[in-house]
């Protein structure tokens, strides 16, 4: 392994997915990267580009965790004082919901050098690639991005209160909070709302449901539907271009699943 001297982190972002969905930045890093520590959520092909690096995964599989987050900072530290260039890889954008603050500071108190690589984060790149317009003009005037998993494993309360506005919701690690999350929806709106979720988005194997909040629950059992998912709620999602046809050709309360875009089951 070629030794770059400088210890030093990069956090990169590698995007939602599609392995053309990354920047040039961020392939710049890997390929100047001696160790890259990367997450269950990164698509594997983007490994490529570290062409001298020694490559750990560090994420979770199969609900486990390969490391914790203390590991992962002391093997960002102790990996860039012995090899010069960590990258540490993320999916999607590195500070959204993905701790990338955490071991920026962590590296930072061991005097590491620090720099950051933005990705597409799941939570724009997914909706924006099924055609729904998170701020579509005159239908929704802000969208929320929450966690459906809080550090206490709880859903975060700010879905209650972005419920009770017209802003688009977009909840990342929610899936097991599903029906909680609809009786919220149930109690604060109305029951045909339309709702989305997207596994997988973006790559080959996305599959996606789109109903109503009284549907939702019956069509991810269906057609098990599981993380990682995005789940989008709002009027937008009924305006979405990739998924007006169905919308038009059915009445809304018709329920819909699409597995790699085209296909209507
Ligand atoms: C720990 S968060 C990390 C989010 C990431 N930093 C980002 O910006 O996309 C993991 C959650 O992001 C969502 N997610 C990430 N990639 C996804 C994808 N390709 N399709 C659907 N959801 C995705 C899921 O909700 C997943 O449980």
């Amino acid at each position: 392994m070629k030794n770059s001297n400088t210890p030093k982190l990069t956090i990169v972002g590698a995007g939602p997915g599609d392995v053309e969905l990354i920047t040039l930045k961020a392939i710049k890093a890997l390929e100047s990267a001696d160790v890259v520590l990367y997450d269950a959520l990164v698509n594997e092909e983007l490994l490529q580009y570290a062409t001298h690096a020694e490559i750990i995964f560090v994420g979770k599989r199969f609900g486990c965790h390969a490391y914790s987050q203390d590991q992962i900072n002391e093997l960002i530290v102790s990996m860039a004082k012995r090899f010069g260039h960590v990258v540490r890889f993320k999916g999607g954008d590195p500070f959204v919901f993905g701790r990338g603050s955490e071991e920026i500071e962590y590296a930072q108190k061991f005097d590491l050098e620090t720099a950051i690589v933005p990705g597409i984060s799941s939570a724009l790149g997914v909706p924006a690639s099924n055609g729904i317009s998170l701020t579509q003009r005159r239908v929704a005037e802000s969208f929320w991005v929450i966690t459906g998993t809080t550090s206490d494993h709880k859903l975060s309360k700010d879905v209650a209160l972005a419920s009770q506005s017209s802003a688009t919701v977009v909840i990342l690690m929610g899936m097991n909070k599903l029906d909680e999350i609809i009786s919220i929806y149930q109690n604060n709106r109305t029951d045909d709302l339309p709702i989305a979720i997207i596994q997988n988005g973006t790559k080959d194997t996305e599959k996606k449901v789109v109903g109503t909040i009284s549907s939702i629950a019956k069509l991810v059992q269906e057609h098990q539907l599981s993380s990682p998912a995005i789940i989008v709620i709002g009027e937008v999602v009924r305006n979405a271009s990739k998924l007006t046809q169905y919308f038009q050709e059915e009445n809304l309360e018709d329920e819909f699943v699409f597995q790699n875009l085209d296909i209507a089951i």
